[in-house]
């Protein structure tokens, strides 16, 4: 365990955003977190791998990490296997180990930058899968009491890009493990735009292959943070009723959509972006990435406030051309 004050968040964000927090905690066992909870200073922030962060300035209290790195089988049966994998693992770390261990469930979700515990608190997708799909019981730290408590998935309330830790619970649980279910038996899914294309040009739907092809396809779409600062998708796709969706597509026959719950439909936020001609233009250091407008990037040297600046005036213009009004993927700290 460490605790270091007056701490540097810059390359604990993925915007890059040269930021400080007064203390930080980095816990590797839940005991050692329960055991400092009532000396740290609140407010608490939990961090992973900080990839869906826009800081907006210093954080005035306590960042805690985990560093819980372990990866365990701890059940097995003729059909598939369950893993229990502390929350600190980096993400695309645990989707190797899966795919190396000939495990399906989580090879569509390749390269998706973050760990393990904010996969279970953001819902991450991509593909045609989501972490809800695969998660089967999610181990919390209460930051009240110290008490330890397991989620079903049920009670994570999962749905497109949510739970009831971003939503009901925000900020009273600390992710220990995530317990995953994944599968034995081959279950590629490859219904997703270009991916099955992708699959059959690397000789079928092996996990290898899959991998790879999801990797190629992020890395043809998607800044990589080391190089450009960014948090992957700024915005969620919106997700609206069909008589509204009905209405835009006599205006824009193109227009393109995904059905989503009770008769709703998604719209990718990315071609709303661009319709209004923000693809590809700069806002000061900030600017909306050229190949894919979900995304937003520091160009260097930006602030949350440029970034901010960007999003609202995004936010604007696509609510005047569409009537939507898109909300973040990113969390405003
Ligand atoms: N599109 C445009 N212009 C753009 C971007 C997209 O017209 O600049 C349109 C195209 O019609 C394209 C469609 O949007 O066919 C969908 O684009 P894409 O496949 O790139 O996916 P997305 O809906 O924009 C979502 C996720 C991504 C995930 C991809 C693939 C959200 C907010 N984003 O993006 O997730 O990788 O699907 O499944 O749901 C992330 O969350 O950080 C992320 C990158």
């Amino acid at each position: 365990m460490t605790i270091r004050d007056n701490c540097s968040l810059a390359g604990k964000n993925t915007f890059g955003m040269d930021v400080r927090a007064d203390h930080m905690l980095e816990w590797s066992t839940p005991d050692e977190l329960k055991g400092q909870l009532h000396d740290i200073e609140k407010p608490f922030l939990m961090i992973g791998g900080g990839s869906n962060l826009l800081f907006m300035g210093d954080f005035n209290g306590t960042v805690i990490h985990s560093t819980i790195s372990t990866i365990e089988i701890i059940g097995s049966t003729d059909d598939d296997v369950h893993v229990k994998v502390g929350s600190g693992v980096v993400w695309d770390d645990f989707v190797a180990w899966s795919v190396i261990n000939g495990f399906w469930g989580v090879e569509n979700l390749s390269a998706i930058p973050g760990e393990v515990g904010a996969s279970a608190v953001q819902n991450i997708g991509a593909y045609g899968v989501e972490a809800k799909d695969v998660i089967d019981t999610v181990q919390t730290i209460c930051l009240a009491d110290g008490s330890e408590r397991d989620f079903s998935n049920a009670e994570c309330g999962y749905s497109y890009r949510q739970s009831i830790f971003k939503n009901e619970l925000k900020g009273q649980y600390a992710v220990a493990y995530v317990i995953f279910r994944l599968s034995k038996a081959a279950a590629p899914k490859l219904g997703y735009g270009a991916l099955e294309q992708e699959v059959e040009r690397r000789g079928g739907p092996t996990l290898a292959n899959i991998r790879h092809a999801v990797i190629s396809i992020r890395e043809s779409k998607l800044p990589d943070p080391k190089v450009l600062g960014n948090a992957g998708s700024f915005f969620m796709n919106p997700v609206i009723p069909s008589a509204q969706f009905d209405a835009l597509k006599v205006s824009w026959p193109e227009i393109p959509s995904y059905p989503a719950n009770d008769g709703m439909i998604k719209v990718p936020a990315g071609w709303l972006i661009e319709k209004c001609g923000w693809k590809g233009r700069s806002l000061g250091p900030a600017a909306v990435y050229d190949r894919q407008a979900l995304v937003l990037v520091n160009k260097g040297g930006a602030t949350g406030a440029d970034i901010k600046r960007l999003a609202d005036a995004v936010i604007q213009d696509v609510y005047s051309r569409f009537g939507i009004t898109l909300s973040t993927e990113v969390n405003y700290i």
